[in-house]
């Protein structure tokens, strides 16, 4: 009989080489090999070998387990244990529950039912829903203590931030996508979304008229550019920025400036332009290190762009907008644009289907379908891109796209070629 390695067997070889690739790597940084504890480190260092292993286990793991389920018990688990914990997460946030246990505190169901003004029986019910994802833990019956994945709850503020706006403001709207797309088949319309569905008006109005959701919105967007896959950093490994001439950036819809910042900080040369909404641009401030080469401008991405240079910078931005307005947006651009100018586009390419591992899929297909049930907008791959722009005018020519390793974002690169247009 032929002697064929299982599909499992295959990856659980695969896993355990992996996993002794990452302990040398933590080991060689001096770091500590990945534990509960509490006082364990809220995340792997961001080293390159470290990064890699750990993408490659991930992604073992997230292969071995639904076949090692089966499928019945893979779309059980689907449809109630991992629905069920964003349950217990909301109410951890809403009764501050993480931060009404000190570390290295045991403490009874009832105290946090004091404690947190909440029903001793639901709170030991939704507790014990996220110890059985790692949230607290139970080392004696009846009193919960931390374990690192509650800890960082308590240390991250951003973290907590996000946990609130995905449980109230993005959660809710999951169910209504369906609802909204029955009530308005293929609409591209920011006010006819799940979101809308959910909450009257669409997501912009609704964050216009909710100062604090819009505060905390921000948070949570500056909570995601913390994440590896966002990282910054990722910008400066596919784009050479340091130019000898002095080069003018303007950073589209560039909210608070965090990017733009950081290109300064590398850069001596740049002058960089942050261009926002007026209630946005009126909350930011240049750090004294920055005067007289980082600018808030208030500016409005869908009239004409008033500003010359030689980069537009777009990140996070199109994304949030159908075809329809993101032409809008990058027409806006042409009346300043000089020949040879640059549009980056800093966003999602989506890969070909079947060229990227389910662990990624995963993440980067929720985020689509995130924009769809928040703007009816989308992530767009390499084609969409190409046609979007030629869809808003075929003098922009696709220079490159470049998706540095370990980042999320791609660079999506256009020039402005007056002298080559067609017809
Ligand atoms: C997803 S955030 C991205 C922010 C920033 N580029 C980044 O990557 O951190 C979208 C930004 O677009 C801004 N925005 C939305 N509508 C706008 C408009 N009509 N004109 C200018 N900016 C706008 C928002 O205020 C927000 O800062």
């Amino acid at each position: 009989m032929e002697n064929k390695t299982s599909q499992i067997t295959g990856l659980a070889t695969k896993l355990k080489d992996e996993v002794t690739r990452l302990e040398a790597a933590l080991q060689a940084l001096g770091a500590e090999s990945p534990s509960f504890s509490q006082n364990a480190s809220p995340e792997l260092p961001r080293s390159p070998d470290v990064q890699l292993a750990q993408n490659a286990i991930l992604e073992c793991c997230t292969e071995l387990q639904a076949l090692v389920e089966g499928p019945l018990e893979n779309l059980v688990r689907i449809t109630s244990p991992r629905m069920n914990i964003l349950m217990a997460l909301h109410a951890i946030f809403h009764y501050n529950i993480a931060k009404n246990v000190a570390k290295d505190e045991e403490v009874s169901f009832e105290e946090i039912g004091q404690r947190c003004n909440m029903d001793v029986d639901d709170a030991r019910r939704l507790i014990r829903m996220a110890i059985s994802f790692h949230i607290f833990q139970e080392p004696r019956k009846g009193f919960i203590s931390h374990t690192a994945n509650s800890a960082v709850i308590v240390d991250n503020e951003l973290l907590y931030q996000w946990i609130g706006l995905v449980c109230d403001d993005m959660w809710p709207n999951g169910p209504q996508l369906v609802p909204a797309m029955k009530k308005w088949p293929g609409s591209k319309e920011p006010t006819e979304t799940a979101f809308a569905l959910t909450n009257g008006v669409g997501m912009w109005e609704f964050l216009k008229e909710n100062p604090q959701k819009a505060q905390r919105f921000a948070r949570g967007i500056q909570f995601l550019q913390n994440h590896p896959a966002f990282d910054i950093g990722h910008l400066f490994t596919s784009l050479a920025w340091d130019v000898d001439c002095e080069l003018t950036i303007v950073d589209v819809g560039g909210s608070h400036g965090a990017i733009a910042q950081a290109l300064l900080d590398r850069y001596p040369s740049l002058q960089i332009h942050v261009q926002d909404l007026p209630e946005v641009i009126s909350g930011a401030t240049v750090p004294s290190q920055f005067e007289g080469r980082l600018h808030f401008v208030a500016h409005d991405f869908f009239t004409e762009q008033p500003l010359k240079a030689g980069v537009y910078f777009l990140r996070s931005i199109l994304h949030d907008w159908s075809d329809k307005y993101a032409v809008q947006i990058i027409q806006n651009l042409i009346p300043a644009l000089e020949p040879g100018a640059k549009v980056i586009v800093n966003e999602v390419c989506m890969p070909e289907p079947n060229t990227l591992p389910f662990y990624l899929s995963q993440l980067i297909r929720g985020y689509d379908l995130a924009m769809k049930q928040e703007f009816n907008s989308k992530e767009r791959d390499a084609e969409e891109w190409e046609s979007l722009f030629q869809l808003a005018d075929k003098r922009f020519k696709l220079n490159r796209i470049v998706v540095p390793p370990g980042s999320i974002l791609a660079v999506v690169e256009f020039v402005w070629q007056p002298e080559t247009a067609e017809g």
